[in-house]
């Protein structure tokens, strides 16, 4: 998984920016949720049209500093939630005029170098990976799930193919002492020896552990259902996502609802059901080979959009019933 780099704290590198805003028009006006305000790059471009109002949220409390001054400078048109997204449905938002919702998934470069928080094995920080608001860290769950669960996590989260090797000598090492950020990337090393080059052999199971410690899954799955929701006719719903798990569930997610299924002829009421969204463009938009050279991490983005077409906040989707088996697994930290 690549992050959005942020090259340091005084110059950030939102990625698409430029593409995003030429989507969202925000100088028509209006109500834009930034669902992931991080270092507040997308906020911050809203806001400069004096007709617009964002909240911003973010589970990270390091974005506080950053919000707290965004809302000194623009005290009636920016609030900050420390929320994570999937409660959107609990934000009273029913005289707002929703016309945008936005998700830039992924980690800021500033919490990827974050050595409390552990998220890279190239900064060798704590095994902890928590972005904020989380229930358990990835030591508890490298220390305490047992095997069979261990397994699940890296080969559905991490598409990790030696997962049984890797996790046998996990079970083998944490029976002598704690496991580490360096013990376990010497034990995903040694599991994986003379395997592709290409990546750091540890890449993987990272990814993998990242996605479970926060919930990322469901996080994403329950903020698109409220996110969809809580927009106004013509609203847009604006995802960039950064690796393939992510990718394939907003594309599920926006098709689904714009899209009439096969309707079965012994169900004539269905045949009237209405679809109440529609893709803003069916390939996703990736960065420019200006943005690739200034900012190579964003390689991974891209970006896809739903438009709402009526003012009707209720619908049907079977996306969790979809991704149940991947909700599953993440609800194996319960066990924690
Ligand atoms: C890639 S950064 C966003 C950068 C932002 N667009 C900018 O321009 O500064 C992603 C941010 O989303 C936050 N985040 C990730 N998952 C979240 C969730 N489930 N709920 C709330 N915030 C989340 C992270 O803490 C991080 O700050």
């Amino acid at each position: 998984m690549e992050a959005t780099i942020v090259q340091d704290k005084t110059k950030h590198y939102p990625v698409l920016l430029k593409e995003i805003i030429s989507i969202i028009t925000p100088q028509y006006g209006g109500t834009f949720i930034d669902c992931t305000f991080g270092q507040g790059g997308y906020t911050r471009e809203i806001l400069k049209n004096k007709d617009n109002k964002v909240i911003g949220i973010d589970r990270d409390t390091e974005s506080l500093i950053i919000a707290k001054k965004i809302e000194k400078k623009f005290p009636d048109r920016f609030i900050f939630k420390n929320l994570n997204f999937s409660k959107l449905g609990n934000l009273k938002l029913k005289n707002e005029n929703v016309r945008g919702v936005l998700f830039d998934l992924g980690y800021s470069f500033t919490q990827i170098k974050d050595l409390k928080k552990g998220l890279s094995f190239n900064f060798r920080g704590s095994l902890d990976m928590r972005m904020g608001l989380n229930e358990f860290s990835a030591k508890e769950a490298i220390n305490k799930l047992d095997g069979k669960s261990l397994i699940k996590i890296f080969k559905f989260f991490g598409e990790e193919r030696d997962s049984k090797l890797i996790v046998k000598n996990i079970l083998k090492d944490r029976l002598l002492k704690e496991i580490d950020t360096p013990h376990l990337v010497k034990i995903i090393e040694k599991s994986k020896k003379g395997n592709n080059k290409k990546i750091h052999p540890a890449t993987k199971v990272f990814q993998a552990l990242r996605i479970f410690v926060n919930r990322e899954i469901s996080e994403l799955i329950y903020g698109m259902i409220h996110a969809a929701r809580v927009l106004k006719k013509d609203g847009l719903l604006v995802i960039v996502t950064f690796n393939s798990l992510e990718d394939k569930i907003v594309k599920y997610f926006f098709r689904s609802l714009s899209e009439h299924k096969s309707i079965s002829r012994y169900q004539p009421d269905k045949i009237h059901e209405e679809i109440l969204f529609k893709l803003h463009q069916k390939k996703p938009i990736v960065p420019s080979t200006l943005e690739l050279k200034e900012n190579p991490p964003s390689r991974s983005a891209k970006l896809r959009c739903l438009i709402k077409k009526e003012n009707i906040y209720d619908f049907k989707t079977d996306i969790l019933d979809k991704f149940k088996d991947l909700i599953e697994i993440e609800n194996l930290g319960h066990n924690l």
